[in-house]
């Protein structure tokens, strides 16, 4: 049967895949975002009921992050909307080993609301549509933990079985762990990138401080700035919040998708080239 869906954050890097699914399966998809109608802005929680009215189902990406301050009543405002406007179901999206987002997933797990959660591991795309693109198209990529090892997952994967779990009722009151088959390190994930691209791009490592001031130079706000040494600090820095998930495969019933693989993919475009650095 065909739904009527919202998706918050529908025009980012896992909404935007989630939307074309669901849209290619015919069910009436709409975006919620700070630039559609009816509006939906995480900052003004009198737009969450008008936003899901007349929705059945409804994927949660919260922005900039689960962990953050803040974060805990705009998710508590959104369920208890979703539960008076009857929502069957929601899929929440969350980050893996960030215990700070685990209040969030226990308001939506309490709001009386069927639920699946999504906890992903980074994604591949952060590096082909996000913060450390730019970075690779100058050939230096300066981050700190040079001995984090990560389970990059691909938001390819991510959005199927979001896709597949919010209109699957066999999911609800799971936690689902989502990541990649692969742990990598930054130092081994710019190798495979030099290797797709045959460009030479240098990873560099820094310290955590000298991250923070490039943000803060960089003119990004302060949130951000406490988010990602966060993420660094108390997420990255555990081994075991980096352990591989078979979630993928038990939900898609195949195998998650490698960085390599993306990594060639992304190569293809050319978005990744840029003229200054010399061939390896
Ligand atoms: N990146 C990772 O590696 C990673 C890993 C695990 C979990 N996550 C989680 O993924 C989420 C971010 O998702 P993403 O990476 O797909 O997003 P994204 O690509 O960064 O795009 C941000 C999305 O959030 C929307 N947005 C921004 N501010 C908003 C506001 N005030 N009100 C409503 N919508 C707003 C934007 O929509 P408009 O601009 O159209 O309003 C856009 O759709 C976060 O919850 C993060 O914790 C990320």
């Amino acid at each position: 049967m065909k739904k009527n869906i919202l998706v918050i954050g529908g025009t980012g890097k896992t909404g935007r895949r989630v939307v074309d699914i669901l849209k290619s399966e015919g069910h009436n998809v709409k975006i919620g975002g700070r630039n559609t109608d009816p509006k939906f802005d995480w900052e003004d929680f009198s737009t969450f009921a008008p936003a899901l009215e007349g929705i059945d189902r409804a994927y949660i990406v919260y922005y900039p992050d689960l962990a953050i301050p803040g974060a805990k009543e705009a998710i508590k405002a959104l369920s208890e909307a979703a539960f008076a406007q009857k929502l069957e179901k929601v899929v929440l999206l969350s980050g893996k080993g960030e215990v700070e987002a685990q209040a969030c997933e226990q308001i939506v797990a309490e709001s009386g609301v069927n639920y699946t959660l999504v906890r992903a591991s980074w994604f591949n795309q952060n590096f082909s549509e996000s913060v450390f693109l730019e970075p690779i198209q100058s050939g230096h990529v300066a981050l700190p933990m040079p001995e984090a090892r990560i389970p990059y997952v691909d938001a390819d994967d991510l959005a199927a079985v979001v896709s597949k779990v919010l209109l699957d009722d066999s999911w609800n009151g799971e936690t689902l762990e989502i990541t990649g088959p692969r742990k990598l390190t930054f130092g081994e994930l710019i190798d495979e990138v030099s290797n797709a691209t045959g460009r030479k791009i240098m990873y560099h490592p820094i310290s955590m401080d000298e991250f923070a001031e490039g943000m803060k130079s960089a003119g990004l706000p302060d949130t951000y700035i406490w988010l990602f040494r966060y993420l660094f600090e108390e997420v990255l820095s555990v081994d075991e919040n980096q352990y591989i998930s078979n979630d993928i495969e038990k939900v898609l019933g195949k195998k998650a998708i490698d960085f390599r693989e993306f990594a060639q993919k992304v190569a293809e475009t050319g978005i990744w080239d840029a003229p200054l650095t010399e061939p390896i």
